[in-house]
């Protein structure tokens, strides 16, 4: 029997660094990549698009039970009113739970029959798989999250101001650590990776040692 899918679950807050991460780890291994996020977004993007409040939890779960391909591919996913919404739609259990089959079914069956898989979000490592080989919870202190949001939105030719970018970026994680379903928090046997003081290479060098020393076949 072929072994199982290696499973790569990459949490962390917003502009952690995960994607950027996430998609370096996974082609580095030759693993299938999933931005968990881009299922929240699209389902925000929705409800802000049919003129829906993400607070309706009804109206927000029929549409994640719809979700199909196509909504995960709009360029709007990326806008900060569409993160807003997803945060807001985040909150609603019928919500999650319309998206866990989705997310379980990436992992247990790679896209490309991929030996393994990278999943970055906020609870994969806890709800989604919580027996995924390789836990890694990212993170950085808000300060300098806001700082790479910025200056990525400046790149993009947005204009924007740090305290604006700071206050966004502490109501999202607010949102995101305390809602009660599902919440921000590592899982206890995730490699902790906090990457205030690190840049892109530093940060994937550790992560992908980490994944390279638990796949090795002697690990206890
Ligand atoms: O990773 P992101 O910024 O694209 O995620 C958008 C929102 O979706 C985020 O604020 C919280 C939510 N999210 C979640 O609740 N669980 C996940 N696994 C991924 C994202």
């Amino acid at each position: 029997m072929p072994d199982a899918p290696v499973i790569v679950a990459l949490d962390g807050p917003a502009a952690s660094g995960k994607g950027t991460l996430g998609r370096r780890l996974a082609s580095h291994f030759g693993y299938a990549y999933l931005d968990s996020g881009l299922l929240y977004r699209a389902v925000g993007w929705r409800m802000l698009r049919e003129g829906k409040d993400p607070e309706d939890a009804a109206a927000a779960a029929i549409i994640a039970a719809e979700l199909g391909e196509n909504d995960l591919k709009s360029a709007e996913l990326r806008e900060d009113r569409v993160a807003n919404a997803a945060t807001i739609v985040a909150a609603h259990p019928d919500v999650r739970q319309a998206l866990v089959g989705y997310q379980r079914g990436f992992a247990a069956k790679p896209p490309q029959g991929a030996p393994g898989a990278v999943i970055d979000g906020r609870d994969i490592g806890t709800v989604i798989c919580p027996d995924a080989d390789c836990k890694i919870f990212v993170d950085a202190s808000v300060e300098v999250r806001a700082m790479r949001r910025l200056k990525e939105l400046q790149d993009r030719g947005v204009e924007s101001i740090y305290p604006r970018v700071l206050r966004d970026m502490e109501e999202r994680d607010a949102r995101d650590r305390n809602r009660p379903v599902a919440p921000l928090i590592p899982a206890d046997d995730a490699f902790k990776l906090d990457t205030t003081d690190l840049d892109a290479d530093a940060a994937f060098e550790l992560a992908a040692a980490f994944i390279a020393a638990r796949n090795k076949p002697d690990k206890s």
